[in-house]
């Protein structure tokens, strides 16, 4: 370029004449702006909001009675003990920690499963809740000798979708939660599991079903096992909640325990984010059962080859903290009743919200606040009266109407329920 053409260049494009032809030329001049994330974006809303009383429901984190972050007391415990120990900061190996493979298997397992007694688990450690389900995604769009379809009630975690499709999977629906009765649709469930494609795969939320709070009973846990049983589905079971739905992490279990115990042979995802409060630690575990010991090794060898490729190995921190905690007897005692004191508040402002609902004289009703589990609700408020409560009471939620109840606190409960009340009325 002369020096001549190079001035005029500067000369043009400090005028803004060049930028729509260097735009057209640029390598991602075709890259559409996406949507912000459903969630994340609410929250973004609620920082803009200057009302004193503004409460935000979007995120599904614990929050403690003052509506702060919440470490549990044990993790620091477990800090102080891991950072006692002066350990290096070596790679893990590609499956991850092993120790707390083995007690995170246990954990959802129970100790001395037959499962993990005769080896027929491939455990690894894997990044959080969403990275144990694609790592176990990509596995199944690798190996899966079936129809390679995930069916998700509907409806499901708003990630679920995009991270299966991301995986190269299809993904369909099954019928799930009835928005008349705020509560399952269980002859619905059952009519389209009934229908779904003999060998395709099937999700089933453990417990605390994100975003409705609607689990299953126990008799009916059993009929869908036995159904899912007949038609040949493989179940893929997503734990991001154990010990969270009801403070008691063997209940929590229950569900994948019972398919186990049917003779299932199962993927499962868990995440320890909410039960001990590791979010940001991203920490969780991904494990495959098979029928024999060799088999599992086998998978195990093609699972190790896909975490090599996507992020080759997982992070140590929250492993050796969750491992701690589990492993010593003294702390996973006080974790058991921290989680409790977590499922207990929420389960005490879930009864304070409808009964405060009650009191502002809603004639709605509202059962399904209590009957409903773990960190949601999903409260039936219509779209309209959602927007009506962010504009009018800076009430931050979701869409679809799912609030967070580990944002109320029994400080904003009241409020909350005038808020609700009175775009409900
Ligand atoms: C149903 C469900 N699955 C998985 C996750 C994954 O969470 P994380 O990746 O933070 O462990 C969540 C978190 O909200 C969830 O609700």
């Amino acid at each position: 370029m002369s020096l001549k053409q190079s001035v005029t260049t500067i000369l043009q494009s400090k005028n803004g004449i060049n930028s729509v032809k260097q735009r057209a030329s640029s390598w991602w001049s075709g890259v559409q702006m996406g949507p912000p994330d459903a969630i994340l974006g609410v929250t973004e809303a609620f920082r803009r909001d200057t009302n004193p009383n503004k409460i935000n429901l979007g995120v599904g984190a614990y929050r403690d009675d003052n509506g702060k972050p919440y470490v549990l007391s044990v993790v620091r415990k477990a800090e102080d003990k891991i950072k006692a120990k002066n350990l290096d900061k070596e790679y893990a190996p590609i499956s991850g920690v092993a120790e707390f493979c083995k007690r995170s298997i246990e954990l959802a397992l129970g100790e001395g499963s037959d499962v993990t007694s005769n080896g027929l688990n491939a455990t690894v450690q894997s990044i959080s809740g969403t990275g144990s389900l694609r790592v176990g995604a990509a596995f199944l769009n690798g190996f899966f000798p079936g129809n390679k379809t995930v069916y998700l009630p509907a409806p499901s975690w708003g990630n679920h979708t995009p991270l299966f499709k991301h995986s190269g999977l299809d993904v369909k629906a099954y019928r799930y939660y009835d928005p008349k009765t705020c509560g399952l649709d269980f002859s619905g469930a059952v009519e389209d599991i009934s229908k779904i494609p003999e060998k395709s795969i099937i999700l089933l939320h453990a417990c605390a079903h994100n975003p409705t709070g609607v689990d299953p009973t126990r008799e009916q846990w059993a009929e869908l096992s036995a159904l899912i049983k007949k038609r040949n589905l493989f179940p893929y079971f997503d734990m991001a909640y154990q010990g969270f739905a009801t403070g008691n992490v063997d209940n929590d279990a229950y569900a994948v325990r019972l398919f186990i115990k049917e003779g299932h042979r199962i993927a499962l995802a868990q995440s320890y984010a909410k039960n001990m409060g590791l979010y940001g630690e991203r920490t969780g575990a991904f494990s495959l059962v098979a029928s024999s010991k060799e088999e599992a090794d086998r998978c195990m060898s093609q699972i190790k080859i896909l975490i090599r490729a996507l992020y080759s190995n997982p992070p140590i921190n929250g492993a050796r903290i969750a491992s701690e905690i589990l492993g010593d007897p003294e702390l996973r005692s006080e974790w058991l009743k921290e989680v409790k004191g977590m499922a207990d508040r929420i389960i005490s402002v879930r009864t304070k919200l409808r009964d405060n609902l009650k009191k502002e004289g809603s004639t709605r009703n509202w059962d399904h606040i209590t009957n409903q589990i773990g960190m949601f609700c999903f409260t039936g408020m219509k779209a309209p009266e959602v927007e009506k409560i962010i504009k009018e009471h800076s009430v931050y939620l979701t869409k679809d109407g799912r609030i967070s109840m580990a944002g109320v606190t029994s400080k904003n409960v009241d409020y909350l329920a005038r808020a609700i009340h009175a775009v409900t009325k």
